[in-house]
């Protein structure tokens, strides 16, 4: 199911991570030459967790070919078990995919080394997957909204990938 992957990937993009500190990014996207997609930190400072960086390789990514995602962030408490994700990927305006993920479960099965309990701290999370060569050529749109097992915000990711050549 590699579609599920990916989107269980944009998903776990969000459990890691930012920088507490003044001067975090609000924003980022891939080299100069490539506006193909981009991401935007939404949510609050105060969020127990901040995204500090997000790269892709290759960027831009290539559709049937595996892409790297690293994101690097910064949590501010500790997350706990229950924590999840709102995840809804959106073509235009078409949604394609509106589901939740229970993020310490996603970590669990994907054996990543970061597993919840998780500590304040800064994570760098390297993840691969291999993208379906048939996704559609267009503006992708993925919002990520995170909350912590009492239902308060966690993390709040806003993603655009334009697959369009
Ligand atoms: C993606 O990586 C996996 C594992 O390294 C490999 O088996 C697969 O062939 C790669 N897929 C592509 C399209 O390069």
């Amino acid at each position: 199911m590699t579609c599920f992957s990916f989107y269980a990937l944009l998903a776990l993009a969000s459990v890691g991570f930012a920088t507490a500190g003044f001067q975090e990014p609000l924003q980022g996207s891939g080299s100069l030459l490539s506006d193909k997609w981009k991401w935007t930190q939404c949510g609050k400072p105060s969020d127990p967790v901040r995204i500090k960086s997000i790269q892709v390789s290759p960027d831009p990514p290539q559709p049937g070919a595996n892409m790297t995602v690293t994101v690097v962030g910064q949590a501010n408490e500790q997350i706990e078990d229950g924590a999840y994700a709102d995840v809804s990927v959106k073509v235009g305006r078409i949604q394609l995919i509106h589901r939740e993920f229970d993020l310490c479960e996603e970590a669990r099965n994907a054996h990543t080394d970061i597993q919840c309990p998780v500590e304040e701290g800064e994570y760098t999370v390297v993840h691969t997957v291999e993208l379906p060569k048939e996704i559609p050529k267009a503006p992708f749109n993925v919002a990520v909204r995170g909350f912590t097992v009492e239902d308060e915000p966690l993390v709040c990711l806003d993603l655009t990938i334009d697959f369009r050549t």
